[in-house]
């Protein structure tokens, strides 16, 4: 098990450049098999996970060509199974972004309940009847989920979200651009990452309208022509890059990201006084002229609201704001158990319950031994021994490598002390 050692209290400088996507690229990896032509994707972030959505492609029967530094050829003409194994269903939630293109394509999938961060109950109830809304009729053993569309395949139906859900509109919409007729998403969600899916389809001839809002319509083509195309910047990688520099440089540039995606972030940084200037895709953090400022409440919430993913690197910045600041997490209820951790470095937050924790800064980190709850908090950990006086070991670094590609390395660059080491 490899583990990250890092050296606190160095000053970082210069320019980190932002990857593409995770949550795109592992939506657009399983939409490749919405067609029978080759697919070519870049700017997609070489992480675990996206090694993982390819192992399912090959062990599904299609190939997997490596073209160059994020880029991928994905050739779905030999899929000859609809099964997604076991043991790679269990490793990752986006398992579950198989079951659109398999049942559009090809009338039937069986996969596993998937796996994935431990961030709370993450259950498919949605994922079921909205495939149930387009036909399909499930079957359930003991570690299978079978879902069969009707002879003629899936058709076109309206699907209302009791509460909106990222993935769910994500495979909706994919096996909606396959499916006979029309579809309405009533209540979708809006992450730009949607947006740019659907986007993506369109250009291979799909016919949605409305991605980026809560009402969607699709209308189902024959077949999708393949084609190209290019992951949009990973919003998340942004912020997060954002808070580091506001904690540990007078002068960082972070470029090759979209700012628009992260207005309602950015209002935080603001009202914590962090002295940043954004351009059209570049963010710049300068030395704040004062010390930071708690925010009162932090309370996360679906596209354009404050993003759940960086609701952990945030609560790092607040540990060195003054003032107290209510986190709400609205979205996950497993998602502030890492605050324990941050007390342990000297961090005073009170957790109040599975959603709420208050934060009491500015408090003084010092370096600890720990391990790697979940991709975000694990993030938000790096930041924290970055930040800390002393030095920090982080375990179970596979959940970060999940998320961040080969992190130490672009964070040696702008001058952190962090290495990777096995055992
Ligand atoms: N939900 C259900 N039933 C379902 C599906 C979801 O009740 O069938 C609930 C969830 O339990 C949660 C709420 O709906 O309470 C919203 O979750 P959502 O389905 O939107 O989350 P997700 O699609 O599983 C994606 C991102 C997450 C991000 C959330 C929220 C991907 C691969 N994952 O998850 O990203 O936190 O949306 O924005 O796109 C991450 O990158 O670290 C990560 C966890």
């Amino acid at each position: 098990m490899e583990k990250f050692i890092i050296e606190g209290g160095y000053k970082l400088s210069g320019s980190i450049a932002v990857a593409g996507a995770k949550n795109h690229a592992l939506k657009m990896i399983p939409a490749t098999l919405l067609s029978n032509k080759p697919t070519l994707i870049s700017n997609i972030p070489e992480i675990e996970d996206v090694l993982l959505m390819f192992e399912i492609i090959r062990a599904l029967g299609g190939e997997v060509k490596k073209m160059g530094k994020g880029k991928y050829l994905i050739d779905p003409r030999k899929i000859k199974t609809t099964k997604i194994p076991y043991e790679l269903g269990r490793k990752l939630r986006t398992s579950v972004m198989f079951i659109a293109p398999l049942l559009a394509r090809f009338g039937k999938a069986s996969f596993p309940h998937p796996g994935g961060c431990m961030i709370g109950k993450r259950p498919i109830d949605m994922f079921l009847a909205g495939f149930q809304a387009l036909g399909a009729r499930l079957r359930e053993d003991n570690e299978y989920y079978h879902l069969i569309a009707s002879r003629g395949g899936l058709k076109g139906g309206k699907y209302v979200f009791r509460k909106s859900s990222v993935t769910v509109t994500e495979s909706l919409l994919m096996a909606a651009t396959l499916a006979k007729g029309k579809t309405e998403l009533i209540f979708a969600a809006c992450e730009p990452e949607i947006a740019a899916l659907a986007s993506d389809l369109n250009k291979q001839g799909a016919k949605i309208k409305g991605a980026g809002t809560h009402n969607i319509e699709i209308t189902g083509v024959k077949s999708l022509k393949g084609g190209s195309i290019k992951c949009v910047p990973d919003r998340i990688e942004c912020g997060t890059f954002a808070i580091l520099g506001a904690l540990l440089s007078d002068d960082l540039k972070i470029t090759n990201c979209n700012p628009a995606h992260l207005e309602v972030f950015w209002l935080h940084l603001k009202k914590a006084g962090v002295n940043f200037t954004l351009g059209k895709d570049w963010v710049k953090i300068k030395k704040s002229p004062r010390p930071f400022k708690a925010i009162g409440d932090v309370i996360t919430h679906e596209y354009p609201g404050l993003v759940t993913d960086l609701q952990a690197p945030l609560t790092v910045l607040l540990t060195q704001s003054k003032g107290i600041t209510m986190v709400h997490e609205t979205i996950f209820e497993g998602r502030l158990f890492y605050t324990d951790i941050l007390n342990r470095m000297g961090a005073d937050i009170i957790l109040c319950d599975p959603h709420r924790a208050i934060v009491n800064g500015p408090t003084k980190l010092h370096g600890k031994d720990m391990e790697s709850p979940d991709l975000r908090a694990g993030m938000a950990l790096v930041l924290a021994a970055l930040l800390a006086k002393g030095t920090s070991t982080i375990a179970n670094i596979y959940q970060i490598d999940r998320g961040y590609e080969n992190i130490e390395e672009r964070l040696s660059k702008i001058g952190a002390k962090i290495i990777r080491q096995e055992g």
